[in-house]
């Protein structure tokens, strides 16, 4: 087995929050998705730190009790640190409102309306320097952690909010073996050039002061690799995914993530979702069931999914009473504008198509809006069709968790966008996100496809799903970082033959 270097992991969010339970304790509640389950699964082994910045109010008492933030999740049964970075509210929303959610999570999902917006002014200018000193605070913090430790640590910096870290770590530790893994997907160098020109280029410059850079599929690693050669003082070797940045090499990977399918087949197996299951199934009664879950999120393109099946049920009236459509929304980033005004659209439309085509005991949008994770895994258990439509998104995890869990040979319908379906499209139905038609015809298809067909396609894409864990995931990005060493190592040998040999 390899022996792997300490592992630390920097992301803005951390694994758990701290919230005050009815005790008055302050209890670890632990956050959900992918990225959790694959990097806390390799910290307990390795016994590894991970550092995020303290977002509720039980975090930054925690940081307050603790030694220089460090928070050992012995307490909580677990083997590894967190160490929160108490960041000064005013600083922390220019770096997370402002520029992480409100400019560059725009950017990545192509989501600005460009004949009115984006229109960047001061109130950008100084959220980007608030976003640089939250980079800067990070990249300090990972700093001191490797010098405390005996040897030198992989780092694991996640995500978009930490674009700038492995430059400043780069500087702050030249020999570092640093990996920036993008869990979003990447805005083509068209769009990205709408940020203004110093942001771009140093969020560009930023990322490029890694030894390894992971995405989730080839098309974001494209994106990136097309906007890194217009960076002064980059050569990028698009064929074999290799950049020189300021005489460094830099690995571009691609590791799609995946979800931990078995330990959502044991939690789905459990008396609470067994019984919702029930409860939804009353509901269904004959019907076909189309779901869709989703964060209540701009990307998601839920409204035009609404529409989709509208047009569905205009041009293929006899569904009409015979198919259920239930949208489960969690609320998300409700503090921004376009988010908020994003929900009450999508609940009109809703509402809209339910008043016109409802009948009396026939409801055909049935919107439950909340944070229910135990529904959705009782849900994923029902649907004929599985609707994933996003605008665009970098993996989405819907559409890996609904086929581990269906029991009905259901059919994913699931946009090109996705960084998904270059993994999943060969057993789904692709759709373009933006064609109307297309989505209404593959909802159709996918309700009236035959027993046979459906069931090779149900097969393929659990198997596909559980073949990939969420260890492989992170092995693959360590086993990525061990390589770059050995270049490393290689390149300094060979420039050491060549200044004896001089
Ligand atoms: C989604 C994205 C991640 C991102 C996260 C941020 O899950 O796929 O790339 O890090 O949202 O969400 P938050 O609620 O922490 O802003």
């Amino acid at each position: 087995m390899t022996s792997w270097p300490p592992l630390i992991v920097a992301s803005n969010r951390g694994p758990v929050t701290f919230e005050r339970g009815h005790d008055g304790q302050l209890d670890a509640q632990r956050g959900s998705g992918g990225l959790v389950t694959a990097l806390l699964g390799a910290l307990q082994d390795a016994g590894g730190l991970w550092v995020a910045a303290a977002m509720s109010d039980g975090d930054r008492e925690m940081v307050a009790r603790s030694d220089g933030g460090q928070v050992d999740m012995g307490a909580f049964g677990a083997t590894y640190r967190v160490r929160y970075l108490d960041i000064p509210p005013d600083i922390y929303d220019g770096y997370y409102n402002k520029i992480s959610n409100g400019v560059l999570w725009f950017a990545h999902h192509y989501l600005w309306d460009t004949v009115r917006s984006p229109a960047f002014g001061d109130d950008i200018e100084e959220a980007w320097a608030q976003y640089v000193e939250v980079n800067r605070r990070f990249a300090t913090a990972l700093a001191e952690e490797g010098e405390a430790g005996g040897s030198e640590p992989a780092y694991l910096v996640q995500d978009y909010h930490l674009a700038l870290v492995p430059r400043f770590l780069r500087e702050l530790r030249p020999n570092a073996l640093i990996a920036h893994f993008s869990h979003t997907s990447m805005a083509g160098p068209t769009y990205f050039r709408m940020l203004p020109a110093d942001m771009r280029d140093q969020l560009l410059r930023g990322m490029l002061g890694a030894d390894v850079l992971g995405f989730h599929s080839h098309a974001w690693a494209e994106n990136f690799m097309l906007s890194a050669r217009q960076v002064a003082g980059t050569r990028v070797d698009l064929a074999r995914a290799r950049i020189t940045a300021d005489g460094r090499d830099v690995a571009v990977r691609i590791h799609p993530i995946s979800v931990d399918g078995r330990a959502m087949r044991e939690t789905a197996s459990t008396a609470e979702v067994r019984e919702r299951r029930r409860e939804l199934a009353r509901w269904r009664g004959d019907a076909r069931m189309i779901l869709r879950v989703d964060r209540l999120e701009l990307t998601k393109n839920i409204v035009r999914g609404f529409q989709a099946y509208e047009l569905m049920l205009q041009r293929a009236p006899a569904w009409r009473t015979r198919v259920r459509f239930l949208a489960m929304l969690s609320p998300s980033r409700m503090d921004v504008p376009e988010y908020q005004e994003y929900a009450e659209l999508s609940l009109a439309e809703a509402a809209r198509i339910n008043l016109e085509y409802g009948e009396d005991d026939w409801k055909p949008i049935e919107v439950r809006l909340r944070d229910d994770y135990i529904g959705a895994l009782a849900a994923y258990g029902l649907y004929d069709v599985l609707f994933v439509n996003p605008v665009i998104d970098g993996m989405n995890l819907v559409a890996m968790e609904g086929p581990v869990l269906n029991r009905r040979q259901g059919v994913l319908v699931l946009s090109r966008n996705a960084g998904a379906h270059a993994r999943l499209g060969r057993y789904a139905i692709g759709v373009n996100p933006f064609d109307l038609g297309e989505m209404s015809r593959a909802l159709q298809t996918a309700l009236e496809m035959p027993i046979d067909e459906r069931t090779r396609r149900a097969r393929g894409l659990s198997r596909l799903v559980l073949s990939n864990t969420a260890a492989r995931w992170v092995r693959s990005q360590l086993e990525d970082l061990e390589r770059a060493r050995g270049r490393r190592v290689a390149a300094a040998g060979a420039a050491g033959t060549r200044a004896r040999a001089s």
